[in-house]
């Protein structure tokens, strides 16, 4: 028995039903709910059996959602392909008509029709048993006036759905109010996510950029995010107690991976002799060396003068002693050459001995061509050779480490939609210590969320085992893992993250 659409109570609830799927429509961001949700809500209203929905793809309809109630199929709900054939736009097929034209058409039986090609049901129909009746093919028209798509239902039900209907005029109405809507609500979506693919593109480009400011680590940022994102599913896919509440959302691990990218975009501030600084010296390690040549020869220079003035004048007796006084002076010179080549090098850590021998090194002078003198190590080069461990000294590292301010600085000027909105905090903080000896704001503990940990493990793993260094190999895993685990002894990083980064082997589930 039909439905009577005059019922005062069928019209509220139709105008409820419609009200329902317009809510649930425009909440739904989701491309692949939203086409299956489309579909569901206009099979509900007409109590059709089955239907399609079909988006423009390229001058043609693509499948995007059948149901047939009947024939127990449902396809496409999960994004995947319905593997049939678009429908190329010709007025012989309805739902080409439809999109082309913009028209609704409302056929009772489309086996007693003119004016349209059937032969596609008809096939189905025939392969399958199913009868194909009653259709209702109206257009997804959107905001803009463009059809994106057109909305196909077949064999309206009665209610007792035993019998096949045509569909009303009132569902009719309906369901074109709920295409317009549906159209709406996917445009929509696309544009949001238009928009997301555009910043995160921006994103990806411009730390690409910043990252390619040095040769020395070129895919840090997008390595960092990828370690991160690995390290949140693994955390996710943990059965441990340790980790039941603290799973990640898809928003979460998106919040994480975004902040992976950016955590180190301050760097495009950082001057470049700081940042590239390979060795103490850098390139001011020639001009040192050039000086002490420069010096032996004028020494040998020397020796070789005095030598023959010596000859000349017949004190052969005091030959030995000036031999043996340049020979000391040039073994000297070498000594002090081997060890500031020796001291630029960041392996080698300098003990008070080696600063003090630095400092002799420092007390030699050299004479230029207008006989001024000048030493061969300038008070800044001194104090360049003599940093203790590593290649930055005080005020560099000062210079280094302003990166992380820099980031949130830039970070906060960004206005990230909710889901980012922890992003500039959880960046500026991936240089942060558990023991509180960290920077920029010395945190310490629960201080430091759980993304923050994360961002901080990952950067190091990384740092240590990039193998685009030129002055330095990739280091093997296993070593990096035993200063990441020295590390975690000393207080710097989480013990918890580091099991289970080591336990799952994080790094194998992230390739270049
Ligand atoms: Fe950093
Ligand atoms: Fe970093």
């Amino acid at each position: 028995m039909c439905r009577d659409s005059s019922e005062p109570t069928y019209q509220v609830n139709l105008v409820e039903d419609l009200l329902n799927i317009g809510i649930a429509l425009s909440a739904e961001k989701d491309h692949n709910r939203l086409l299956e949700m489309i579909l569901a809500g206009a099979r509900k209203i007409t109590n059709a059996d089955g239907g399609t929905l079909y988006l423009y793809e390229k001058d043609k309809l693509v499948f995007k959602i059948m149901h047939n109630k009947t024939q127990n199929t449902f396809r496409g709900g999960k994004g995947e392909p319905i593997n049939i054939p678009p429908v190329k736009l010709v007025k012989e097929n309805v739902s080409a008509y439809v999109a082309l034209t913009g028209k609704t058409v409302n056929i009772p039986d489309v086996y007693n029709t003119d004016g349209f090609d059937f032969s596609g049901p008809r096939n189905y129909d025939k392969t399958t048993g199913y009868r194909t009746k009653s259709m209702l093919v109206v257009p997804m028209e959107n905001h803009e006036s463009q059809i994106i798509g057109v909305l196909q239902l077949i064999n309206a039900m009665d209610r007792d759905g035993n019998t096949v209907v045509s569909f009303i005029p009132e569902h009719q109405k309906v369901i074109e109010s709920l295409a317009s809507q549906a159209a709406i609500a996917l445009t929509n979506a696309k544009l949001i996510s238009d928009i997301e693919q555009l910043f995160h593109s921006f994103v990806h480009t411009i730390t690409t950029a910043i990252d390619a400011r040095t040769p020395y680590n070129a895919n840090h940022s997008r390595r960092v995010a990828l370690l991160s994102g690995r390290l949140a599913e693994a955390i996710n896919q943990s059965g441990d107690d340790l980790w039941q509440d603290k799973k990640f959302s898809p928003d979460r691990h998106e919040q994480l991976i975004m902040a992976g990218w950016l955590h180190d975009i301050g760097k495009v501030a950082t001057p470049l002799e700081v940042m590239n600084k390979a060795t103490r010296l850098d390139n001011r390690v020639e001009l040192v060396l050039q000086r002490l040549d420069y010096l032996y020869q004028s020494k040998t220079a020397d020796y070789y003068r005095e030598r023959s003035c010596l000859q000349e004048k017949g004190r052969v007796d005091n030959l030995g002693e000036l031999d043996e006084r340049y020979g000391r002076e040039l073994e000297e010179l070498k000594r002090a050459r081997a060890l500031v080549e020796k001291a630029n090098s960041p392996a080698t850590f300098i003990d008070d001995n080696m600063a003090l021998e630095l400092a002799g090194v420092a007390a030699l002078t050299y004479r230029d061509i207008q006989g001024r003198e000048w030493p061969c190590l300038t008070p800044e080069e001194l104090q360049c050779l003599t940093i203790r461990k590593g290649t930055l000294t005080d005020d560099e590292r000062r210079v280094m480490e302003d990166h992380v301010s820099i980031t949130a600085r830039m970070l906060e000027k960004i206005n990230f939609i909710k889901k980012y909105s922890n992003v500039p905090l959880y960046s500026a903080m991936h240089h942060e210590h558990m023991d509180g000896k960290g920077y920029p704001n010395g945190l310490a503990g629960d201080q430091i969320p759980l993304e923050a940990r994360i961002l901080a493990l990952a950067d190091v793993y990384d740092a240590l085992t990039a193998d685009d260094r030129p002055y330095k190999r990739a280091m093997p895993v296993e070593n990096a893992l035993n200063i990441l685990g020295a590390m975690v002894e000393e207080g710097k990083l989480d013990g918890n993250i580091f099991n289970l980064f080591k336990n799952c082997k994080v790094w194998e589930k992230v390739t270049d």
